[in-house]
């Protein structure tokens, strides 16, 4: 966050309210998962149910492979594997499935949010994409 904005805020709690507001109130859908090897989804916002038709309770735990299919692109999931095995950030599109099976195009950025060099958690903005 901007050196401004900290000084503006004066402390770390009011700083995460703020993110927190800012994850709930978004637009686009916003994923949060572990830094385990599954990925295991840790926060998902309201724009995240409205695009995927999961609310946010019923994916807590697992992993956003739920959203892929048959037609999901494999070389571009690959792609987001080495970037997660390398600490590297993501842009891509694929066909994603909501809840009722109906395929949508996914176009979604991931990103690892680090302390030091070690990544804490990994953040996905994600919204849906007119053309593949
Ligand atoms: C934060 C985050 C968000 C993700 N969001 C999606 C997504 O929206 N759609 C998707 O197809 N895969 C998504 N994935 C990718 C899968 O969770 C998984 O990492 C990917 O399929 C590679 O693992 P695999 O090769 O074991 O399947 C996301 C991964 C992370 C870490």
């Amino acid at each position: 966050m901007a050196k401004s904005v900290e000084k503006v805020l004066e402390g770390a709690d009011v700083s995460l309210s703020v993110l927190k507001a800012l994850a709930e109130n978004s637009f686009d859908s916003i994923l949060i998962t572990d830094a385990t090897k599954d990925s295991k989804i840790i926060y998902a916002n309201k724009a995240f149910k409205k695009l995927t038709g999961f609310s946010p309770d019923e994916v807590l735990g697992k992993t956003p492979r739920i959203l892929q299919g048959p037609a999901t692109d494999n070389a571009v999931i690959a792609r987001l594997s080495t970037a997660l095995k390398t600490g590297g950030r993501f842009e891509g599109k694929a066909i994603n499935y909501k809840k009722d099976g109906t395929p949508f195009i996914m176009y979604w950025r991931v990103v690892p949010a680090k302390v030091g060099k070690n990544t804490k958690v990994w953040l996905a903005i994600q919204r849906e994409g007119t053309t593949i």
